[in-house]
């Protein structure tokens, strides 16, 4: 049973959701039976589900909690919708244009004892698969208050940070209100910093660790990369592994992809160039960049994407014959920096802030490069869609980037660059521009990229594998 705040196609803020959305399908199509748990926000009521138990009595701390469960079957998965209107029934899924809402510690423990008592009613789970800090307290409830539960006696648990930079960090004042006993307030379990953490409820309590690429898993052991939880998980290497994320070819290819103006493939390319056209008309910029490369980049606007190199290194840059696609939310400083380029530079800049699903297949298959200088990341997707699009990535080389991009001759998929800083990051992106002109070898790297396979099925055999190692009869 995955817990998850996010779910593709219902709920999603990054790929937390295209991960939750596509594993368990490969799961189960490998034979594990899956269900999958998240909230009933106010968008996933599109969902068609049926709702199987109504009016269930919750308990958190003094208050009982009504709850409902919607059940719905896809691909082989039943997906579990908690439903509470009040806790879970917004626009948002963490927040508002005020901030993270103010209740999310009681949101995420009630997801996470609502998972235990359908498990209890519904769908009896071998292993808990539990996904970043939202369900944290899965592991902690079944180590502390149903430790005595005889449903839970041989249940084991997994959790996988997909960014450890999202920590679950509230008041231990809260600690009473989501049924945590005052004694696990305490530097080897819950507290952090003088706070409590309930992303390290689940370093602690979980039976396995795993993260979304190897490099990302060793590096969480620095202090670097830790975010001060690298204590903890050089103590508990033992039980962390790294295992990529696949990604779903039937939404990402651009032999098929509904949302583009022309298909092409590897053996066929001539598509490329009419994306590349419609996408520089859609974007507002000249006809005559054409004949320049052009960058893409599509990504929540967070320190963690590298942004701030972007500001640093724009004069130099678009002094260049280059032109940039750029489609984003998130931080308003980031929103902001890139407004200001295209006010400097309209004929080379474009921007679309904003959510966007089409608009980012479309960035994917009209550039020609597509930019990732992550800080860290944990696996990053939009550099293996990247890939198979034929749009040839530069990257910072750390976590999943690193891992997924190869720039050693021969088998040369990208451009990758270490130091973080922007001379480093312009002298790659000059590097991949000058390889452009050259069309005959660039060509040949695109076809290599294109014929990656990033697909489901490897990555799902390793949790099929690391599954069976912690309970036996899921093998
Ligand atoms: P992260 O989860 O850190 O945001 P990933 O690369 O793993 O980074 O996944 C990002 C996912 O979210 C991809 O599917 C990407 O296409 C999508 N995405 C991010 N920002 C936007 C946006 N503004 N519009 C549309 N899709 C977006
Ligand atoms: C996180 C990470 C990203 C990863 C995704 C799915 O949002 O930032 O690198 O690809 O989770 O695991």
């Amino acid at each position: 049973m995955m817990v998850s705040s996010e779910a593709s196609p219902w709920a999603k803020s990054g790929g937390l959701a295209d991960v939750v959305g596509a594993l368990p399908i490969a799961l189960a199509q490998s034979g594990h039976p899956v269900a999958v748990v998240i909230p009933r926000y106010m968008h996933a009521q599109e969902a068609p589900a049926q709702r199987v138990l109504s009016g269930l009595p919750i308990l958190l701390g003094s208050a009982s909690y009504d709850v409902s469960v919607w059940e719905m079957s896809s691909g082989g998965v039943t997906t579990y919708f908690i439903e509470n209107a009040g806790l879970y029934g917004r626009e948002g899924l963490y927040g508002d244009r005020y901030g993270d809402y103010g209740d999310n510690h009681i949101r995420f423990a009630l997801l996470c004892k609502a998972a235990l008592e359908i498990s209890r009613l519904l769908f009896q789970a071998d292993i808990f698969h539990c996904h970043d800090w939202q369900a944290g307290l899965v592991p902690v409830y079944l180590k502390t208050s149903a430790a005595v539960d005889p449903t839970f006696l041989n249940t084991k648990t997994i959790t996988t940070i997909h960014n450890l930079g999202y920590q679950g960090i509230f008041k231990s004042g809260v600690m009473r209100d989501i049924s945590l006993p005052g004694w696990l307030y305490r530097s080897d379990l819950l507290e952090f910093w003088g706070d409590i953490s309930l992303l390290k409820g689940g370093l602690v309590f979980s039976d396995a660790l795993t993260t979304v690429s190897r490099k990302y898993a060793e590096e969480i052991q620095t202090p670097e990369y830790g975010f001060g939880m690298d204590g903890l998980l050089r103590a508990r290497r033992g039980s962390l592994t790294g295992i990529i994320n696949g990604v779903d070819y039937d939404r990402w290819n651009p032999q098929t992809d509904p949302a583009i103006p022309v298909h092409y493939s590897a053996s066929d390319l001539a598509g490329k160039q009419a994306c590349k056209r419609e996408l520089l008309r859609e974007m507002g910029l000249p006809e005559a960049a054409m004949k320049r490369p052009l960058l893409g980049i599509v990504s929540r606007f967070a320190s963690q994407k590298g942004f701030d190199l972007i500001g640093d290194i724009a004069w130099d840059l678009f002094e260049d014959d280059v032109s940039l696609v750029v489609l984003g939310n998130g931080e308003s400083r980031y929103e902001e920096m890139f407004q200001t380029l295209v006010s400097h530079f309209p004929e080379k800049v474009a921007l679309q802030i904003g959510y966007n699903d089409r608009l980012a297949h479309r960035i994917e298959a009209g550039s020609d490069i597509f930019l990732m200088p992550s800080r860290y990341e944990p696996c990053g997707l939009n550099q293996i869609y990247s890939l198979r699009y034929g749009t040839v990535p530069v990257v910072r080389a750390t976590g999943g980037l690193d891992d997924t991009i190869s720039d050693l001759p021969g088998s040369q998929t990208g451009f990758k660059f270490t130091d973080y800083n922007g001379r480093a990051l312009l002298g790659t992106i000059r590097a991949a521009c000058a390889a452009w002109t050259d069309r005959k070898w660039w060509t040949s790297m695109m076809i290599r990229g294109m014929r990656q396979d990033f697909s489901w099925a490897a990555s799902a055999a390793e949790y099929s594998r690391l599954y069976s190692l912690l309970h036996p009869s899921t093998a």
